[in-house]
């Protein structure tokens, strides 16, 4: 084994920026690089589209790449652990096979019916059988949810409060409203409870489960207004006990990696559970294969044990002798966003960074000017992540912080965490 390991992080969100600040804590990183990455101050930032392989792995060559480790979900879709399968560099996400869970939900849906994955009725419904599909409707209670069955940049789901609407955009969907990523569309019966977020490493053979923790998706204070890539994060969750916990062991983790292995996947990467719990019981809203943003805003700071060694066990399939540790404290992490996402924002705005204390600040959208200034380059620009002896104490700090960190046009909700904090 190399003493120390070159990595090349490829994305260039918060959770791009948590992992690249966890990464850069461990002792068998030798040098980080992040592409295309933001302005955050963690690894070399090098411009590389992490779509074109081959670039990738002419700078994998170049630079000595031991590990590539892959943010988003589009290069694992479109197959860049194929891509490398045959070479030395290892990389962490699964192949396009595995990378099905999250690049068709037809696909998800149907392996969790063949492996007993508790989840919501549904039908997948195309042209063809837009009829069927029309009678599916009808015969469920409102609201009606509406799932593009591709990659939709988290913006293929639509959730309806009238059967008509419902239809419209059924068939709105299947005429193109997302492309071809909505050809295929999954009606789902409607899930009531409160969701979370389970994180599961996996080289295969043996897993390991990371802080759980929530995200809040909506834009408005309270869960109103339109869905966003995520406005916030906590960990840990309190209904996630120890109880209910060993059901998502049972019922979900573990039958979701004997259904890979029973279907020839062989998968090595994060696998992200997003979860609702009705009643006490854990039930799949959706598989995703990567990490979540904004939930590694927080999961990376609780995490104790050193996450290079985690992944060169995925990549080594040594995951069986290492650790996970957690840390006791809690920990919130307040998005800020540009005034009017997820709707038309400006980007360009100067930020002011007062002297950072021990709050955490995670670039997503930003980007450095020739004269080294932060501006702002994106809809969520930084996630400020705070630990606490409990959550309400995290959260006070990450808003305390979110008042001193600023840039024309700041937005943010000041009750990330507060649902749970009364749990
Ligand atoms: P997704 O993009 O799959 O994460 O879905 C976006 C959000 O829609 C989820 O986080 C849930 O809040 C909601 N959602 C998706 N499917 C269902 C369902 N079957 N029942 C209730 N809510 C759902
Ligand atoms: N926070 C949800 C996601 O990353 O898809």
């Amino acid at each position: 084994m190399k003493e120390k390991i070159n990595i090349l992080l490829l994305g260039s969100g918060g959770r791009e920026c948590a992992m690249a600040w966890k990464i850069s804590r461990s002792p068998r990183l030798d040098t980080l690089y992040v592409a295309p990455g933001n302005a955050a101050p963690y690894g070399t930032r090098v411009a590389l589209d992490p779509m074109d392989f081959p670039a990738v792995k002419n700078f994998v060559e170049e630079k000595n790449i031991d590990m590539i480790v892959v943010g988003p979900e589009n290069p694992l879709v479109g197959g860049i652990a194929d891509f490398f399968a045959d070479s030395e560099v290892k990389v962490i996400g699964p192949k396009a096979d595995g990378a099905r869970l999250e690049g068709s939900k037809e696909f998800a849906k149907e392996f969790m019916v063949r492996h007993g994955i508790p989840t919501a009725r549904f039908m997948s419904v195309t042209e063809e059988t837009l009829e069927q599909g029309m009678h599916f409707l009808e015969s469920l209670q409102p609201p009606y949810v509406l799932k593009a069955d591709g990659l939709a940049a988290g913006k293929g789901v639509i959730i309806l409060d009238s059967l008509a609407d419902a239809k419209d955009t059924l068939s709105d969907m299947l005429s193109g409203m997302f492309g071809s990523a909505s050809a295929t569309v999954v009606i789902e019966e409607f899930l009531s409870g409160i969701e979370c977020s389970v994180f599961v490493v996996t080289d295969g053979e043996d897993y390991k489960l990371l802080p759980v923790a929530k995200d809040y998706k909506r834009v408005g204070e309270g869960d109103t207004g339109p869905n966003t890539g995520g406005m916030g994060s906590v960990s840990p969750v309190a209904f996630a006990d120890e109880v209910f916990m060993e059901k998502v062991v049972q019922r979900i983790v573990e039958p979701t990696l004997k259904g890979l292995k029973a279907e020839g996947i062989h998968y090595k990467g994060f696998i992200f559970l997003g979860l609702i719990n009705v009643e006490g019981n854990p039930m799949v809203i959706e598989y995703n294969v990567r990490m979540g943003d904004p939930e590694t805003e927080v999961v990376m700071p609780r995490l104790k044990s050193d996450l290079v060694d985690l992944l060169e066990g995925v990549a080594d399939e040594t995951l069986s002798i290492k650790q996970v540790e957690e840390d006791p404290r809690a920990a919130v992490s307040v998005m800020l966003t540009s005034a009017g996402y997820p709707g038309d924002y400006q980007k360009g705005k100067m930020m002011t960074l007062p002297g950072q204390g021990d709050v955490l600040r995670f670039h997503a959208g930003t980007r450095l000017d020739e004269q080294g200034n932060v501006l702002t380059a994106g809809g969520r620009v930084m996630a400020l992540t705070a630990y606490g002896t409990d959550i309400a104490a995290a959260a006070a700090k990450a808003l305390a912080e979110a008042e001193r960190v600023d840039f024309d046009g700041k937005y943010f909700r000041r009750d990330i965490s507060r649902d749970l904090q009364a749990m």
